[in-house]
């Protein structure tokens, strides 16, 4: 509960939040070559290299995992790390006019030792089908506006989007290898941009609750696995979170996102099914594949964004929004399925949220359109129950 200091500050309309993130070196004892950011965009790095070298914590922090860990002290791999961090910088500052071209991915991807050599196997193998992370306009290609366009009309059209105010979704989250799944799921979304996601365990699994909320101007996040706990967001958190809140209303799409551009169209597969207990990796391997339109655009506050329409229905399959760190960006992938009208406006029943740190699935059961909303679930969390 480290973000418990910048609460209480009395809420303004239209204006920036008065409460100054608390950066990392603030919270934590042993910062030393990233400093300066947030303690949220400074744990989205820990994913980042986890991500990166597909470690896990406990492959740089001694004990991770268990409560003898003890996250300030070094370990050899830390201080590796902590090397890399500034020769990135270096890199990128001496070649690239500081733009962060190079990242830990870029030398790393998935392996603790970049590969040196050239493998004939790639060489003569299959083409690799990773995706360019940033869009150029393609020729020959549909205009994002034409694809945004489409989404609308197949969302219920304009009108009728314009006049969804709010709506209430309930159903079970999923979860994936048998964990996360079986809690309540709520899901509450007012005009034009408050969302909250709330995940709440029975008492006996022993799992704490998952919650996201975005209420206009601040959001939180209580998740079980974090070492955080629970945290307001800041940075590329923040960004994203207000993001996904205005795109819980389509009608604003073609207003929230600017310097559109239409890539390559690709294919994704279909979400797992419930009982799925694959990874993404199999997942795309075993589901049906859609063949979709991409469109890349930039959010409020400059949020890199790239969003699948499914080129059948026109709907909106999956969303990919970038946070910025400072050693590369922080992917977050939501993806959206069983569409199904509601009061003339389609919205998705399933939706998976995958960040750097775990995914959440939701099965929703049911979706009330322009119902009353509690606004105090938008702020931050109500007080954890005595377990
Ligand atoms: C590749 C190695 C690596 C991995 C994997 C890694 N970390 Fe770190 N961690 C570091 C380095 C390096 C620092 C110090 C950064 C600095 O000096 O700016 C650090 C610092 C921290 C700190 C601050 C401790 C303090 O009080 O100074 C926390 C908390 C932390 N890591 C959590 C995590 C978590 C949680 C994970 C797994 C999601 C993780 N780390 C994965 C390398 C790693
Ligand atoms: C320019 C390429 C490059 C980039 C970028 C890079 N690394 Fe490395 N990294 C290496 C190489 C090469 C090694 C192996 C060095 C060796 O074995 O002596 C290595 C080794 C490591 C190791 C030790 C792994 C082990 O257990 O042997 C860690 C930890 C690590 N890097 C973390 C990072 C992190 C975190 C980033 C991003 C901040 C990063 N690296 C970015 C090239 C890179």
């Amino acid at each position: 509960m480290v973000a418990a200091g910048l609460m209480g500050a009395g809420f303004a309309a239209a204006q920036p939040a008065p409460e100054q993130p608390l950066l990392a070196e603030q919270v934590f004892k042993n910062v030393q070559a990233l400093k300066g950011i947030s303690v949220d965009d400074f744990m989205e790095t820990m994913g980042i290299m986890t991500a990166a070298l597909q470690f896990d914590c406990s492959d740089c922090h001694a004990n991770a995992g268990t409560d003898k860990v003890d996250w300030a002290a070094d370990t050899p791999r830390k201080r590796t790390a902590r090397r890399m961090v500034t020769m990135v910088a270096t890199i990128n500052k001496d070649n690239f006019g500081a733009r962060q071209m190079v990242t830990c991915w870029t030398c790393h991807r998935n392996r603790d030792r970049p590969l040196v050599t050239p493998l004939m196997e790639t060489i003569y193998g299959m083409p690799s089908l990773d995706p360019d992370d940033v869009l150029v306009q393609t020729p020959g290609l549909p205009s994002p506006q034409s694809i945004l366009d489409k989404y609308m009309e197949a969302s219920g059209g304009a009108t009728r989007l314009a006049g969804l105010t709010s709506f209430v979704g309930k159903g079970t989250s999923v979860g994936f290898g048998g964990f996360g799944g079986g809690g309540d799921v709520e899901i509450v979304a007012k005009a034009p941009d408050k969302r909250a996601t709330i995940i709440l365990f029975k008492q006996q699994t022993g799992r704490g609750d998952q919650i996201r909320t975005y209420d206009g101007r601040a959001g939180w996040v209580r998740t079980p696995l974090n070492v955080l706990g629970e945290y307001q967001l800041s940075g590329g958190d923040l960004d994203g979170a207000r993001f996904d809140a205005q795109l819980s209303f389509p009608g604003q799409i073609q207003r929230i996102l600017t310097n559109l551009k239409t890539g390559p169209p690709t294919s994704i597969a279909d979400l797992p099914g419930p009982d799925s207990q694959t990874s993404l990796q199999k997942d795309a391997e075993s589901g049906k594949n859609h063949s979709v339109n991409v469109v890349q655009g930039t959010g409020p506050r400059g949020l890199l964004v790239t969003l699948y329409f499914d080129r059948q229905t026109g709907l909106l399959l999956r969303e990919l929004r970038y946070g910025n760190s400072p050693i590369g960006r922080v992917p977050t992938q939501i993806d959206y399925a069983d569409y199904r009208a509601v009061n003339g406006i389609t919205l998705p029943f399933q939706i998976t949220y995958a960040w750097l740190d775990g995914r959440d699935s939701i099965l929703l059961r049911e979706i009330q359109t322009n119902v009353p909303v509690d606004e105090a679930k938008f702020g931050r969390p109500a007080p954890l129950k005595p377990r």
